[in-house]
């Protein structure tokens, strides 16, 4: 079966991760996991307990309900038949599905594509440490040269090259800001590699959305997402991408794909219900942790303030925003129901959007995922 797919990019929210979607000409709606990355399906650390579940759903009190989910940026297939019924039935009765950004609005892919360059004539090797650039370069090669062999032949069967791939991602990364070089270094390992190609969940659920006549809509701007992360000062800039270029150069060395484990675990604890707060919020803010055990003093005073930042501007400052916007579109539209899909880690740690709502007056509660449609429980 001779399949011409149309490969689309699509660069999704805080995210340098320049998602490649494959859309073949014949639409097939995989719900299993595929071949692509099977070493995600460890059984939970707890017993099965249907209640206990991915239970990422919050129901807002008014008539119809509305919901807020808990939303991940892994290939959907992963976490797909871990979404309890309850979440999807939620998903399908409702008229507006609200996101982050409109991920099907071609002015937000182009939004951020502008937003990741640096200013007109500037290039990455007249703004960063010689010495830096040079080990950015040697590692982007190292890259290149490795991604044939990364690719699985899903992937290949489905029309997606090494060559088109690498450039997808990594193409014109002279021109790029540091801070989303540094974020693409992380996105360029195999693991990751691996499962391009698959809708990432928030993806996914936009997708559907539009394939039901849904009405979609999305909470924030571009810019909102962007500009904080170009506004983290120079010298925390090239801190932070040395760190990660460390990190990647001592994992290239030893031929240890670290990531790969960390997606599956990650995975994991999603699919589980399990509501572990770094590991979420990491994927949420699309910034890793830069603290480490192996640092030096002055290094992790630095790098803490980093992350500080990035928990500050990515997290917090957004959580007070969407649950405004959330509040105002509950009241301009009583007689609606609403479906907000955000990153997961927006409803874990302290303040989250939930309890933001809470604080405005909104009614939202979480429960398990027993099957039961929430509205009856
Ligand atoms: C960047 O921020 C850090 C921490 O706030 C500060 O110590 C440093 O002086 C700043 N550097 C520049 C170049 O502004
Ligand atoms: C990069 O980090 C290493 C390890 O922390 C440090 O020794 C080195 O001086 C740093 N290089 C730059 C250019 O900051
Ligand atoms: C932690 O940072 C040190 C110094 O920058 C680096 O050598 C080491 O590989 C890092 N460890 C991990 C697990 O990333
Ligand atoms: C969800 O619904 C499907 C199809 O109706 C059913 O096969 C499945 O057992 C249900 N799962 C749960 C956990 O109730």
């Amino acid at each position: 079966m001779s399949q011409v797919c149309r490969v689309a990019c699509t660069t999704l929210l805080a995210l340098t991760v320049v998602h490649v979607q494959v859309s073949c000409g014949h639409k097939e709606r995989t719900t299993t996991a595929g071949p692509v990355m099977d070493n995600t399906q460890e059984p939970c650390d707890v017993p099965p307990d249907p209640a206990k579940l991915n239970s990422f759903l919050w129901t807002i009190k008014r008539n119809p309900p509305s919901y807020l989910f808990g939303t991940i940026h892994v290939p959907y297939t992963q976490v797909w038949d871990f979404i309890p019924n309850n979440t999807k039935s939620a998903f399908e009765q409702t008229d507006y599905v609200f996101f982050e950004l409109d991920l099907t609005d071609p002015y937000t892919l182009s939004a951020l594509a502008s937003c990741q360059l640096l200013p007109q004539g500037e290039n990455l090797a007249n703004v960063l440490p010689e010495g830096l650039y040079t080990r950015l370069k040697r590692h982007l090669e190292y890259v290149r040269d490795m991604m044939p062999g990364w690719m699985t032949r899903d992937q290949r069967d489905k029309g997606l090259y090494a060559d088109y791939l690498f450039n997808a991602i990594a193409g014109n990364w002279e021109r790029k800001r540091p801070v989303w070089v540094m974020l693409m270094v992380n996105t360029l390992t195999e693991g990751d590699v691996r499962s391009r190609g698959i809708p990432v969940l928030d993806l996914h659920l936009a997708q559907e959305a539009e394939r039901l006549g849904k009405l979609t809509g999305a909470v924030e701007r571009v810019e909102e997402q962007c500009l904080p992360l170009n506004d983290l000062n120079f010298s925390q800039v090239v801190f932070a991408l040395n760190q990660t270029l460390v990190q990647h150069e001592v994992r290239r060395d030893s031929r240890r794909d670290q990531t790969s484990f960390t997606t599956a675990d990650l995975i994991r604890h999603y699919n589980c219900g399990d509501l572990n707060a770094v590991m979420l919020t990491s994927n949420t803010r699309q910034v890793p942790y830069l603290v480490n055990t192996s640092m030096d003093p002055d290094e992790v005073v630095t790098a803490r303030r980093i992350d500080d930042y990035f928990q500050q501007e990515l997290i917090d400052k957004r959580n007070e925003r969407m649950a405004v916007r959330v509040n105002a579109l509950l009241k301009k539209f009583p007689d609606k129901s609403f479906f907000f899909a955000f990153g997961a880690g927006h409803f874990l740690g302290e303040n989250t959007v939930v309890d933001r709502l809470q604080r405005l007056g909104v009614e939202a509660r979480t429960h398990g995922s027993d099957g039961s449609h929430p509205t009856n429980t």
